[in-house]
């Protein structure tokens, strides 16, 4: 919870209603360790005053550009040049417009446009209803400045304060939190297609009933953040789990392992790195009933013939092996004991050149864990941490081994 810690952040408000999220915003900033300085356009002030951003970012706000409190009643240079990032939310679609032209007739857009360009990142956060996000002036501004090197975070989408539904609500503070911590990360994953599988999968009795385990997905959609924090491109197969999507990764829901086999091959031929973490169903039932199986009064208990269900990280594996041996494949080993010595021979026997240990009953479930890196040169500890710092420990280790390989 501290993935600010030692940033400064200046967190700028232009007018809409949004600015309701900014105050939440602010905290959430604070609480991951950032310091933040609130500058405030007159328009932003119709909406939430500055009492309430001073008390939140426990700093003055500033509002103007002829502000006497600077020495040398230059707020503008001041502010940008502490700055580790400027995050505009809401950024409205007057804002974004002023911006592209480069204008800079207050405080607000005086200090993007004196920002030092290379050092001091801009990201836009815009809020505005969808007719306004939708029109072609928009669109094209949030192009130009895209080229101009800022970062447009994108818009939320559903019921807007006008009444109406569509696209072009500020995105949640959790959201944008996830975005401005991602942008200061190491890109040692730039350019790389990961693709994940996570959770456990569910494999029908019947259409009431099922087998399944205790994944909750939690580490591999921790490693999926990290691998997007990383700079790839993220597809995570996720087996039935309740956890919200990390930002800009593809999702693709499966229940059973022959479904999450089928979602994997799928995406194998663009992917360049495939990190198994699903707790697969080992067996199934062998023919699942199409309806409810019901007692019948006798107290007889219906017999469950089992069969094997494939092995996807041993299925990409071998299709690697036979083909163009491009995909590293790291896999995860869940056990009870003798870790080290049971990852060592899934080592050998999936053919892969990582693979991951973990205890099972210390990691299912849980926001932390410690994992065991064992690979054909040894075995590396990455000692118990939060799932989010191993997911990047283990994504810098992945992006170390990609560029020296065994
Ligand atoms: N795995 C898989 N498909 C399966 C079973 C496992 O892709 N049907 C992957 C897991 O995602 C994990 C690795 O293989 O990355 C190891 O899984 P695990 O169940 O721990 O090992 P098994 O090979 O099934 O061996 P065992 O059950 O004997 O421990």
């Amino acid at each position: 919870m501290n993935d600010l810690a030692g940033k400064h952040i200046v967190l700028g408000l232009s007018g809409g209603i949004a600015c309701y999220k900014a105050a939440e915003l602010c905290r959430a900033l604070i609480k991951e360790g950032a310091t933040v300085q609130v500058v405030m356009t007159e328009a932003a002030a119709q909406f939430i005053t500055p009492v309430t951003m001073q008390a939140l970012s426990n700093r003055p706000v500033y509002t103007s550009q002829w502000d006497s409190r600077e020495p040398n009643n230059m707020p503008h240079i001041n502010l940008s040049r502490g700055a580790d990032a400027i995050l505009v939310a809401p950024c409205s679609a007057d804002f974004m417009a002023k911006l592209l032209h480069g204008r800079a007739d207050d405080l607000l857009s005086l200090m993007c446009l004196a920002r030092p360009i290379e050092s001091v990142p801009l990201l836009l956060a815009p809020a505005m209803n969808r007719e306004m996000w939708a029109h072609p002036a928009t669109q094209r501004n949030m192009a130009q400045l895209s080229a101009d090197g800022a970062h447009i975070l994108g818009v939320g989408s559903g019921f807007q304060a006008c009444g109406e539904t569509g696209d072009g609500r500020m995105l949640e503070p959790a959201e944008l939190l996830e975005d401005l911590i991602a942008l200061f990360q190491p890109k040692a994953m730039a350019g790389q297609q990961v693709l994940i599988t996570a959770g456990p999968t569910f494999e029908a009795i019947d259409p009431i009933r099922g087998v399944t385990n205790h994944s909750s997905g939690k580490m591999g959609f921790a490693l999926a953040r990290a691998a997007r924090e990383a700079g790839a491109d993220v597809t995570l197969v996720a087996g039935p789990v309740s956890l919200a999507t990390p930002r800009g990764v593809q999702r693709i829901d499966v229940t059973s392992a022959q479904q999450m086999l089928d979602a994997t091959l799928d995406q194998v031929p663009t992917a360049s790195v495939f990190i198994a973490t699903a707790a697969v169903a080992d067996w199934r039932p062998a023919a699942p009933s199409e309806q409810k199986i019901k007692k019948d009064g006798t107290g007889q208990v219906p017999a469950l013939t089992l069969v094997e269900n494939p092995d996807i990280l041993a299925t990409v594996a071998r299709g690697e092996r036979a083909g163009s041996g491009r995909l590293f494949c790291v896999g995860f080993a869940a056990e009870s004991q003798d870790l080290v010595a049971h990852a060592k021979a899934k080592l050998a026997r999936k053919g892969i050149p990582l693979i991951v240990g973990n205890i099972g009953a210390e990691a299912f479930g849980r926001d932390d864990n410690q994992l065991v890196l064992v690979d054909p040169h040894g075995v590396q500890e990455l000692p118990r941490a939060s799932k989010l710092d191993l997911a990047r420990q283990l994504i810098a280790e992945i992006a170390r081994r990609m560029r020296t390989p065994a």
